[in-house]
């Protein structure tokens, strides 16, 4: 039987890029993956080190790519630019990698018009609105992985402190991908049941605990690169999972950066909400009931982005 080609393109091999190949690779979720870094020769090492690797995880063909070659692809990832020093925060990136956009979309415009494309480089809300507004694709065929990393950090944190596995707790972070994020902790479940005011598996329902977890979420990009340089094995498989709902069509609700249109009354601003994606892109967001506070952070971080969008957009 004939396996189905499926082509996902990477531009950027650095450590995301590179961490989101692996994910992707282990996983089996292409046939085909393509590599393209501005650094040919890091690239070329990348793909050959991950080929070796067939004999483990089954054959899928990877290897160093131009731009011309990504007209197979059906997703690509965009995981170029600049990452984050100690102590800068992601919206300190803008101006360095708006440039590196810029190049980047003009060449995928060029030779891949139709593939959807998922944002990973940073400030990633930012980014997102940015190649949504210099790509000639539609909008809902860029999306950016958003909260779904700050949702995977806050639900393993939870399911630690309940002592349940992480994928049967309900609960996101959404807004901005950085600091002025927030949790969604009035329709936070476990098991159907909301977190504030009960006691599950018997844990209390004890308001400190669950502000320390949001706190060490929040703060776990700069935990990371204060100890390792870098975050890149957590996003690439937040890359993968986004990647494989595309793929596969499955229509899952993920929290990804997608162009706000009135909800909430916001527009001109990307930013995370749980999303149905599928393999058009973003299918439609869902929209939670947020309480007074949840909704004035959500209206804080639209704020903070439309004025970086401004100044990465004049
Ligand atoms: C992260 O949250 C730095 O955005 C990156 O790990």
């Amino acid at each position: 039987m004939a396996i189905q080609k499926r082509t996902i393109g990477i531009v950027g091999t650095g450590n995301v890029g590179v961490a989101a190949a692996y994910a992707m690779f282990i996983q089996r979720t292409a046939s085909d993956i393509i590599l393209l870094d501005k650094d040919q020769s890091r690239a070329e090492g990348e793909a050959l080190d991950l080929m070796h690797g067939q004999t483990f995880a089954g054959p899928a063909r990877v290897r160093v790519g131009n731009y011309p070659d990504l007209a197979e692809a059906q997703v690509i990832v965009i995981a170029a630019g600049v990452s984050q020093r100690p102590g800068e925060s992601r919206l300190d990136l803008m101006e360095r990698n708006v440039a590196v956009f810029r190049a980047i979309l003009s060449e995928l415009d060029q030779h891949a018009p139709n593939a959807l494309l998922v944002i990973a480089t940073n400030p990633v809300d930012v980014l997102t609105y940015v190649a949504q507004a210099l790509s000639t694709r539609p909008a809902q065929r860029i999306i950016g992985t958003g909260t779904m990393l700050d949702t995977a950090r806050f639900r393993a944190l939870l399911g630690e402190h309940y002592g349940v596995d992480p994928r049967s707790v309900h609960a996101y972070i959404l807004g901005e991908h950085g600091d002025t994020e927030f949790p969604v902790w009035s329709d936070a479940r476990i098991g159907g049941l909301r977190l504030v005011g009960n006691v599950i598996n018997g844990r209390p329902y004890d308001r400190p605990a669950l502000d320390a977890i949001f706190e060490q979420t929040r703060r776990s990009a700069y935990d990371i690169i204060e100890r390792k340089g870098y975050t890149n094995l957590a996003i690439g498989l937040v890359i993968a999972r986004l990647v494989q709902t595309i793929l596969n069509r499955q229509r899952s609700v993920l929290p990804v950066s997608v162009r706000l249109q009135g909800e909430y009354g916001l527009t001109r601003v990307c930013l995370s909400l749980p999303s149905i994606v599928s393999e058009n892109g973003l299918e439609s967001s869902i929209l939670p009931e947020l309480d007074a506070d949840e909704l004035a952070a959500m209206r804080q971080s639209a704020s903070i982005l439309q004025e970086r969008i401004v100044e990465a957009l004049p």
